[in-house]
């Protein structure tokens, strides 16, 4: 069980134009790693919104009655995730769950489901979790990199990824439709991608 809560505005506001700095250097490199000019994905609105959810999970007595957060993976292009000393945060890796311990400074980087559809699978989003610890509170602070969840901006594969041996797995969607689906779902532990596979 996790709550959401406001941080300081002030802190906030200042913690997220560093993290919109880190962002748009993410952005360039991603786009780099794609083969594909570094303002690609910055031109296609990768970097233009930014939302932090700020997260508080009480110390649980019965862990293993409960889950801090269900698997899931992003509805993001990426996420810049911090997490404090207590744990508990989960990646999905060759069919087994692992530990993303904390380090003291360290961010974590989250491949989004947005940033896995434009690219044709060539990135893929990064499928995790948040177990309960009897130790805590925990609190983390997730910064998402999309466009606003009005944003009508059609999204499907990038077409210099594309070829015959590559052909698009996936339809064209908007941030909006995207984001209406993935939170009617809800975090069910199914994939939300998957709706959108040709
Ligand atoms: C999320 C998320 C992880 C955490 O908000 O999408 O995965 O450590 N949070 O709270
Ligand atoms: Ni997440």
């Amino acid at each position: 069980m996790k709550i959401f809560f406001y941080c300081n505005r002030d802190i906030l506001l200042e913690f997220s134009k560093h993290v919109q700095v880190l962002g748009d250097t993410l952005s360039e490199v991603i786009s780099e790693a794609l083969g594909l000019n570094s303002n690609h994905l910055k031109d296609m609105g990768s970097v233009e919104g930014l939302s932090a959810a700020c997260h508080y999970y009480p110390a649980c007595p019965e862990p293993e009655l409960t889950m801090g957060t269900t698997n899931h993976s992003d509805p993001d292009f990426f996420t810049v995730l911090l997490q404090d000393h207590v744990g508990g945060l989960q990646v999905h890796h060759e069919n087994q769950w692992v530990d993303v311990s904390p380090l003291r400074g360290g961010l974590i980087i989250n491949i989004g489901d947005i940033l896995q559809l434009v690219s044709n699978n060539k990135l893929k989003s990064s499928e995790h979790r948040v177990l309960a610890k009897r130790e805590g509170p925990r609190i983390s602070v997730a910064c998402f990199f999309r466009p606003g969840m009005q944003s009508t901006k059609v999204y499907g594969p990038i077409k210099e990824l594309l070829s015959e041996q590559n052909p698009p797995l996936y339809r064209e969607t908007t941030v909006r439709d995207y984001a209406a689906y993935f939170f009617a779902k809800g975090l069910d532990g199914e994939p939300a991608l998957t709706h959108f596979l040709l």
